[in-house]
């Protein structure tokens, strides 16, 4: 399976945006990461549906828009999303009760749906729900910032992921959010992640230069 680069827009410069989401189409970048924060489950606001939506209208089919919602009771959304443009909803574990049924309801509005561990949540919690699964996200820092520290004990989730999709051929993706950077990304490919996201270290300085960085890390898998 290939590996993709997502750059989360949480550390662009909404100013650039144009210009910028240009580079990232001249860079064959597929997935663009989004993350919505509710200023309840996460301490943090950032974007939400008119965002993804003015993204949707402009960009077209350039990007899958890989929709991260860091919101509490994410249910009462779901179609707010999808009419927005959303093509992957990724909810958490933590947020709401019966998350295998929301993954459910994701699905029959149209898009892939993911579920997300925040990095004290056991992994065990989400098993039930692995077989429906489009995309288990594995937050690699606690949700709400972007620019924090990796915490590296996060991988052992990425590698069972792995082991149980391929023990029971399982069909998710598995994507790991939070703190990649030049130094880091080799060891998560090795672990079996398909989607890396990165925000501070694609909008820092030149988003072209760190783009192609990463994806040559990317590539050599
Ligand atoms: C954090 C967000 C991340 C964040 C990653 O809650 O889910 O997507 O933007 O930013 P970096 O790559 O800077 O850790
Ligand atoms: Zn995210």
């Amino acid at each position: 399976m290939n590996k993709y680069l997502a750059p989360s827009l949480l550390s662009a410069n909404f100013y650039n945006l144009e210009k910028d989401l240009k580079v990232l189409k001249e860079e064959k970048i597929k997935y663009l990461h989004l993350d919505v924060m509710d200023g309840m489950f996460v301490p943090n606001i950032s974007l939400g549906v008119p965002v993804i939506e003015s993204i949707k209208k402009n960009t077209g089919e350039d990007f899958v828009l890989d929709t991260h919602l860091m919101v509490e009771r994410p249910e009462r959304y779901i179609s707010n999303f999808k009419n927005a443009g959303a093509d992957i909803l990724t909810i958490h574990q933590e947020a709401t009760g019966d998350f295998c049924e929301v993954l459910t309801i994701i699905k029959e509005q149209g898009m892939k749906a993911g579920i997300s561990v925040n990095p004290e949540t056991d992994i065990h919690k989400i098993d039930e729900c692995l077989k429906i699964a489009d995309l288990v996200l594995v937050m690699s820092v606690h949700p709400g910032f972007g620019g924090q520290k990796f915490i590296a004990e996060t991988i052992e989730k990425v590698r069972y992921l792995k082991e149980e999709r391929d023990k029971h051929n399982y069909k998710y993706m598995i994507e790991i959010d939070g703190g990649i950077n030049l130094e880091n990304v080799k060891m998560v490919c090795e672990a079996g992640v398909d989607i890396v996201v990165a925000g501070s270290a694609v909008f820092k300085e030149d988003i072209r230069k760190n783009i192609i960085n990463l994806n040559n890390i990317l590539y050599s898998f």
